[in-house]
């Protein structure tokens, strides 16, 4: 679907995310035919900029990150709705041009009355924003076949109590249908396939349960350190801002029973249903682990640990974490999910696998099934994108010794097409106005009801602070001892 006649607003136009992600996906979509030549996109920062000498920034942004490569023509349609607006949150005048910049674009350029205020900003300045945007009336709609959205970026609070003040001062401004809360891992297609995966064919669902499955282990490893964003790490750390809405999120989808249809508002049931069933395994010392990447090697490259990017040097924050949930249903009694991220680990991969029960009885002799492992299936979300079934086959020989083989399916070769990137994906939903992709209030209330305790935990112990673990490995021993103690290991991805 291609959106309607709108205009998107970007404030914190001058930061990371708008240059590397917004602009380029805004530019991509009007590329691939998907944006209306109506469509119009304004920058709000405290810049001494023209419209185009803002033009000239998205210009740049685009050329460099672009997946659909540039074209000046593409560009000259574009850069006709591009407008720019100086201020400050706190300037009234600078809110109030922006309303009258809006208005024009909608008589002139064509926009109809349909705005998006995208806050790619730190959380302490959304009250300013949304008071700003409720003063001036541009939160509401002016007619009644218009819409207003707006689309915030996490941390979505702190913990369980911030997240809910936060989840009250946007709702007083903005009705929750028309909130957008960015989650980008819900806009890449490998986590969108889950659900195909699952609901679509009848190889997999069988044996989606406790019957079949002995533990889930959820990774998002980086191999990255902080690089420039030390400052907003320091106090966040990798629970905070990696489990609590990303790797949930995938836990949802993947425990989550099938939605009576693929409504927005069934799939957020079932999301929400999973999320409510949810608990940590006790004891929380023992069913967690934290730690801080320090020296080390990733591949050819030393890496000095955390002290060459000006972290404060006594910061207790974790670049790792490692928690162990239950799903409290009778599908998933007595299955583990083990989730897992970290930065500065041995390789960038995001993935989910379902780890098998073995075989209840095996006919063999230990020694032809000594290299047996688990049956598992892997759902490779990237870098390589795809699923790994992993099971048992016969060694050629003239003997019988079973061994582990992978059976793989490729996104690369099967399709070869490129996927979309999350945000081209999102931000064509936040104008389409479709909320499928996007987590509501409860389901983020409920993360943080799920981590909250684990964080208590950590700040109770935290004269022991994170466990520093060398650069380049899969992270601090106690997230092994985690899994060691019942007799499993992490996968080596
Ligand atoms: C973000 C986190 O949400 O996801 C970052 O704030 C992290 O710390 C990033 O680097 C990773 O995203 P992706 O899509 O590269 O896995």
């Amino acid at each position: 679907r291609i959106a309607g006649p709108s205009a998107l607003v970007i404030f914190g136009v001058t930061g990371d995310l708008s240059r590397r992600k917004l602009m380029p996906a805004v530019y991509d979509l009007a590329h691939r035919g998907l944006l209306p030549p109506s469509f119009a996109l304004v920058g709000f920062a405290r810049r001494e900029w023209s419209d185009q000498e803002f033009a000239e920034t998205v210009k740049d942004a685009v050329k460099e990150h672009s997946r659909t490569g540039f074209s000046e023509e593409q560009w000259e349609r574009l850069a006709e709705g591009i407008r720019f607006v100086e201020g400050s949150f706190d300037d009234d005048a600078a809110f109030d041009e922006l309303k009258q910049t809006l208005t024009e674009l909608d008589a002139k350029h064509g926009t109809d009355g349909n705005h998006a205020f995208y806050l790619a900003i730190p959380p302490n300045a959304f009250p300013t924003v949304l008071s700003q945007l409720k003063r001036t009336g541009m939160a509401v709609s002016g007619a009644a076949d218009t819409w207003q959205r707006v689309v915030i970026e996490k941390p979505f609070g702190h913990d369980l109590d911030s997240a809910i003040e936060l989840n009250e001062l946007v709702n007083s401004v903005f009705p929750e249908e028309s909130v957008f809360r960015i989650d980008h891992y819900l806009g890449k297609e490998t986590v969108q396939n889950i659900l195909a995966l699952r609901f679509a064919n009848q190889l997999f669902e069988p044996l989606w349960n406790s019957n079949s499955i002995d533990h889930v282990q959820i990774t998002m490893a980086e191999d990255i350190g902080l690089g420039g964003r030390a400052g907003y790490y320091d106090g966040i750390g990798a629970a905070r801002d990696v489990i609590q809405n990303h790797l949930l999120q995938l836990l949802a989808l993947i425990a989550m029973e099938e939605p009576i249809s693929f409504s927005p508002r069934e799939l957020q049931a079932e999301k929400i249903k999973v999320l409510s069933s949810t608990r940590n395994i006790l004891p929380l010392e023992e069913n967690s682990a934290r730690g801080q990447y320090g020296p080390g090697w990733q591949g050819s490259e030393h890496v000095s640990g955390l002290v060459e990017e000006g972290f404060p040097p006594d910061s207790t924050t974790e670049t790792f974490a490692a928690i162990a949930l239950e799903v409290d249903t009778r599908r998933w009694a007595g299955v583990p999910f083990y989730l897992r991220t970290g930065k500065r680990l041995g390789r960038r991969v995001t993935e989910i696998a379902l780890v098998f029960k073995r075989a209840p009885h095996l006919p063999f002799d230990d020694s032809m099934t000594a290299e047996l492992g688990q049956n598992a299936m892997v759902i490779r979300i990237q870098p390589d994108e795809g699923v790994t079934l992993r099971f048992g086959s016969k060694v050629p020989s003239t003997g019988m010794e079973v061994r582990d083989v992978n059976m793989d399916f490729s996104y690369g070769e099967a399709f070869n097409v490129s996927s979309p990137e999350a945000y081209e994906r999102l931000l064509l939903d936040v104008l389409l106005g479709e909320p499928s992709l996007f987590p509501v209030n409860e389901e983020v209330e409920l993360s943080w009801q799920i981590l909250d305790p684990v964080l208590d935990a950590w700040a109770r112990a935290d004269d022991a602070g994170p466990e520093i673990y060398e650069a380049g490995t899969w992270g601090p021993e106690s997230a092994d001892a985690m899994l060691e103690r019942t007799g499993r290991a992490w996968r080596r991805p």
